[in-house]
């Protein structure tokens, strides 16, 4: 919405398809659009957001409207769909409508679980539907309760956040929604419980106002300076047009109307038990600073993301890093410092368990730095799939350190899980990589893994700085015990090399690419590891099975006998994780026993060690540069994540937007 500023109908269009395209990495199978017209216009495309824009300047062109007209006042709406409802298809993409005149028009990130209810009781009034999504019970819910509020008077007198804050009394399940009204022309409602939402503010004319603070719809110095404002999902979306950003918490309903913001705090419980809604509090809160350019969303010259994140590896692990390493000093002495989490150490040490809790390419992270934090910790370490969690119900004590870990931060079952160990009295820490994340906000205390933005569905960069990060945490929470201290220190030089060694097995691009070509016509892979090394092997078939569509299956070294043997044969190529530890000879005894299968084995060994793991050269063989043996996971991955990357393409899929999966799960 730009209050003030002329801006032509061209650049509205343009400025909201770029911040679709922005969005896309998080859900691409279909998209719309709405802007203002003598009444607003709908959009919607089934497709990628290039096909929208294709499809909104050939209808823009037969409707004949004019993409030079200006607007000093247009409030637009738009929304790129990851289908959970309803197959990807115009009707069911967003904005979802209240009926042809398009009286309430409104766009959704998340889940109504109730839908199924409030559909029905519609239809009993009289609504059609035309999609199956969720969504269209809500635009056409604010039209019931806008026609019931306006029963028998001439004009309304009803406001357009009663409307949405008695629509969301009825809504249950996840959301973030933007409201656009026939009604309510220059003015949008937005609002949310469990999915993230964040207000954008970009004023003209004005130094500098972080730190300003609104206060019910004073917002700001001067509501007369011309400005814009965004909202979205995603900060990815705003950051080119601004740094000012408000985070939006549950409940909370923002009115964006000719340029002025409000905020009101929407009770919940108030409304189910039939208490008045009339009066909601108002809110009074900072706007906060974004810390990301826009340079972190861009390919730069690369191809894709995915293969950006993977090269940018020893940079992103050094800003992971930055700040936290202390090495040297009048003392000489090696020790992490994580502010975020100085007040809670004690209470960690102490605590009965350290649980693990996430999902995907962060569980997997955890599952890497468990062996650590278990040695240096003296904590029993328990691993948690968020969603099996949630499933059993499973244990959680008030003597529980339980520690989140997501890239996004917005991860539905993960977040789901942290309700439920705060619920049970646990000490929450989060491990994420987006400041002001959900979970970066309701976790007790917690690190950023600062990778920075990280686009590619499948996740690299951010695997490899959580790893590090849970790393730096053990050897926090192992404290200064003389007997760990030798241990401790060479964990801490080879922190200090690590983005040097990363970037040296990064030079196994071509080799990689070479095994790729070898590989594209499988179909199925095998990733043997153990200890240190099973979460490699975990992540190495997720990347290959997430973005090269090729059935990968990661599997503990120690169970091959207890079935995976009997797939052995001179055909299924199995990648073995034999790099020099505790575990080697163990590996290599898997080796000898795939060989005397006439299995096709490809050995991951230290740099050397080709002759030991491979006798009489059966076999290909990846040599890794050697680490300390619990950073050895950063190194080992970054092949696979090579091979993932080169087999899709080779493959020619969609490498930054797999099928069927999106960047961050925020629905159940
Ligand atoms: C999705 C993504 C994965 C990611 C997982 C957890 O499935 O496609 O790449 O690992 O969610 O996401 P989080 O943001 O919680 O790390």
């Amino acid at each position: 919405l730009n209050y003030n500023v002329n801006r032509e109908r061209r650049f509205i269009l343009q400025l909201l398809f770029n911040g679709l395209r922005r969005l896309e990495y998080r859900g691409y199978d279909s998209a719309g659009i709405a802007i203002d017209h003598d009444q607003p216009l709908v959009f919607r495309q089934e497709g990628n957001i290039e096909s929208l824009v294709k499809s909104v300047y050939q209808e823009v062109d037969a409707l004949g409207l004019d993409l030079e007209k200006s607007f000093s006042v247009h409030a637009g709406i738009a929304h790129t769909r990851w289908a959970t409802h309803g197959e990807p298809a115009p009707r069911n993409s967003h904005p979802q409508t209240s009926g042809d005149e398009n009286e309430f028009l409104v766009v959704h990130n998340g889940v109504i679980t109730n839908y199924q209810v409030l559909k029905e009781t519609l239809i009993r009034h009289g609504f059609t539907f035309e999609s199956e999504t969720d969504t269209e019970v809500i635009p056409k819910l604010a039209k019931y309760v806008f026609d019931k509020a306006n029963e028998g008077e001439g004009s309304h007198t009803v406001t357009f956040s009663e409307v949405v804050l008695e629509v969301m009394r009825h809504l249950e399940g996840a959301y973030a929604l933007i409201f656009k009204s026939l009604h309510y022309p220059n003015e949008l409602i937005a609002c949310k419980r469990g999915s993230p939402l964040l207000l954008g503010v970009k004023e003209f004319n004005e130094e500098s106002n972080s730190g300003s603070t609104f206060h019910d719809s004073k917002f700001l110095s001067n509501n007369d300076h011309p400005k814009e404002l965004f909202l979205s999902s995603d900060a990815n979306a705003i950051v080119e047009h601004t740094k000012k950003v408000l985070m939006i918490e549950d409940g909370e309903v923002v009115h964006l109307k000719d340029g002025n913001v409000s905020i009101l705090k929407f009770d919940n419980d108030k409304g189910r038990h039939g208490g008045s809604l009339s009066r909601p509090a108002s809110v009074q809160r900072a706007l906060s600073v974004l810390e990301m350019e826009v340079e972190q969303i861009n390919k730069g010259n690369y191809e894709h993301y995915m293969q950006k994140e993977i090269h940018e590896q020893p940079e992103s692990l050094k800003t992971t890093m930055r700040g936290r390493l202390i090495r040297g000093g009048s003392c000489k002495a090696k020790t992490v410092l994580l502010g975020g989490l100085k007040d809670h150490f004690k209470t960690i040490r102490r605590s009965r368990r350290i649980v693990f809790i996430g999902c995907g390419t962060s569980y997997n992270a955890a599952l890497a730095a468990r062996p650590i934090l278990e040695e240096l910790s003296g904590v029993p370490v328990t691993m948690e799939i968020a969603s099996d969690l949630l499933d059993r119900q499973g244990p959680i004590y008030r003597e529980d350190t339980a520690v989140f870990v997501s890239q996004s931060g917005e991860t539905a079952d993960t977040l789901q899980a942290l309700e439920y160990a705060l619920e049970n009295g646990a000490l929450c820490v989060g491990i994420t990589n987006t400041v002001g994340s959900a979970i970066a906000r309701h976790t007790h205390c917690g690190v950023h893994i600062n990778a920075g933005a990280e686009i590619g569905v499948a996740s690299t960069k951010a695997y490899t700085s959580q790893i590090v990060v849970m790393a730096m945490l053990a050897l926090a929470i192992g404290g200064d015990t003389i007997s760990s201290q030798t241990r401790r220190e060479a964990i801490i030089d080879g922190l200090f090399d690590l983005p040097n060694k990363v970037r040296e097995v990064l030079n196994l691009d071509q080799e990689m690419k070479d095994l790729a070509k070898l590989l594209i016509a499988e179909q199925s892979l095998l990733m043997f590891g153990r200890g240190y090394n099973y979460a490699t092997a975990l992540e190495g078939a997720l990347k290959v099975k997430e973005v090269a569509l090729m059935h990968s299956e990661g599997i503990l070294a120690g169970e091959m006998k207890h079935g995976p043997l009997a797939l052995v044969d001179e055909n299924l190529p199995i990648i073995v994780i034999a790099t020099r530890d505790s575990c080697f000879s163990k590996q290599q005894s898997v080796i000898q026993q795939l060989h005397a299968r006439k299995g096709r084995v490809i050995v991951m060994c230290s740099k050397g060690e080709a002759v030991s793991v491979c006798p009489g050269g059966l076999g290909r063989v990846i040599e890794v540069p050697h680490v300390e043996d619990c950073l050895q996971p950063v190194i080992n991955v970054v092949p696979l994540q090579l091979l993932a990357y080169h087999l899709t393409v080779l493959r020619g899929y969609n490498v930054d937007q797999p099928r069927n999966l999106a960047k961050s799960v925020t629905t159940q």
